[in-house]
C-alpha cells in the first residue's frame, strides 16, 4: 500500500479538532467553525465521494448524511446563540467526534486498501489541488 488518503485526512481532522477547541477556548466565532466545517465537507464529498463506486455507496450515502445533520445541528445552534445568548454545543460534538472517527478508522482504510494506486493518486491530487485554490 503506497499512497495512503487516511494519512492526508487524518491531518485534516487534527486541523478541525484544533478549531473546535479554539470554539470552546473563545478564540473563535461559531460562524468561522461552520465556515471550516463546510469547506471541509465540500472537500471531501467533491474530491472523495463523488468518485466513490457501489461496494462504498451505502456508507458514503451515509457520511454524506451526516454531513448534512452536522450543518443542520450548526444552523439550529446558531439560531439559539442568537436568540438566548447561549448554546449546548455537546450533542453536535460527539456528533462530530463519531464521524470523524468512522472515516479516520473505517471509512479512510478501506478507500486505501481497496482503490488501486492511480485512483488513490487521483483523489490525492485532487484534494491538494481543492486545498489549494480555497486557500
Ligand atoms: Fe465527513
Ligand atoms: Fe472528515
Amino acid at each position: 500500500m503506497g499512497i495512503r488518503i487516511s494519512d492526508f485526512m487524518r491531518t485534516e481532522h487534527e486541523l478541525i479538532e484544533r478549531k473546535v477547541k479554539d470554539l470552546e477556548a473563545g478564540k473563535i466565532t461559531f460562524s468561522e467553525l461552520k465556515g471550516v466545517l463546510e469547506s471541509h465537507f465540500g472537500l471531501e464529498e467533491k474530491a472523495i465521494f463523488d468518485g466513490c463506486d457501489i461496494e462504498t455507496f451505502n456508507q458514503v450515502k451515509r457520511l454524506f448524511w451526516e454531513h448534512k445533520t452536522i450543518l443542520g445541528q450548526i444552523g439550529k445552534l446558531k439560531n439559539d446563540l442568537n436568540s438566548t445568548g447561549s448554546m449546548d454545543f455537546s450533542r453536535l460534538k460527539a456528533l462530530l467526534i463519531r464521524h470523524k472517527e468512522e472515516e479516520d478508522e473505517s471509512f479512510y482504510p478501506m478507500l486505501d486498501e481497496k482503490l488501486i494506486e492511480s485512483q488513490k493518486k487521483k483523489i490525492l491530487s485532487n484534494l491538494k489541488k481543492m486545498k489549494s485554490s480555497s486557500g
